[in-house]
């Protein structure tokens, strides 16, 4: 029996590209549902962009300082997207906005994680906002994109305690420790077809066991 086709997927970093990285750990199991057909980013001198080529990844950059805006940008991306067959698009601290044609032609296609527990801590510096605001627990978020910024229909979610002492770095670290455990596991229930997007919402298999009792989702 041929196995089942993987799901194409293209990530976008735009910096180092360690939950990247994570992603492609998790690929190497024979079973994992998403095969990285591209990574691509706006900044050529990307580290990630770097260690996916010497793993054999096909790689883009797509300089967004030679676009005169968004759209143009957007198209390119969207071209790269096509030539490469990508059915689902993964970002990957992909520090761009898009235009919301580009996010209305990717719907239910395109997720991305944010380092903190959605709805709160929007847009930049998440771990700075956390601290400001005193909450005690803190964290990130898988979710499918929506034009509005950080506000579309989240898949999984994972916790860490803030600590007395903590700065930004630190938090930082313990958060990208859970980014790094949810973001495969979360892309894998997507392009298995295990989460999908209906609406406003995320509708799960009814096989997906999420742990009871604990801080995460996943
Ligand atoms: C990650 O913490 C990710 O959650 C965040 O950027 C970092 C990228 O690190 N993304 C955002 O802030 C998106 N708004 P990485 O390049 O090592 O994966």
């Amino acid at each position: 029996m041929s196995p089942a086709a993987k799901t194409r997927i293209a990530i976008l970093i735009s910096g180092r590209g360690s939950n990247m990285a994570s992603v492609m750990a998790a690929a190497q199991a024979p079973d994992y549902p998403a095969e990285i057909a591209l990574v691509l980013s706006n900044r050529p001198e990307a580290g990630g962009l770097a260690h996916a080529a010497a793993a054999g990844i096909e790689t883009r950059a797509v300089d967004h300082k030679r676009f005169r805006d968004r759209a143009s940008f957007d198209a390119a991306l969207q071209a790269e997207l096509d030539a490469a067959g990508i059915e689902l698009v993964v970002l990957a601290g992909f520090m761009r906005i898009f235009s919301a044609p580009f996010v209305e032609a990717w719907t239910g296609r395109m997720i991305n994680i944010h380092p903190s527990l959605l709805p709160l801590f929007r847009g930049v510096h998440t771990h700075e906002q956390a601290l400001r605001a005193g909450v005690r627990l803190h964290g990130c978020t898988v979710h499918f994109v929506v034009p509005e910024l950080d506000a579309g229909p989240i898949i999984a979610q994972a916790a860490v305690p803030v600590l007395p002492g903590d700065d930004p770095d630190s938090l930082a670290a313990r958060i990208l420790v859970q980014e790094h455990r949810i973001y495969p596991a979360a892309l894998a229930l997507v392009a298995s077809g295990h989460a999908r997007l209906d609406g406003d919402r995320v509708v799960f298999a009814d096989d997906v066991r999420v742990p009871e009792g604990s801080l995460h989702s996943l």
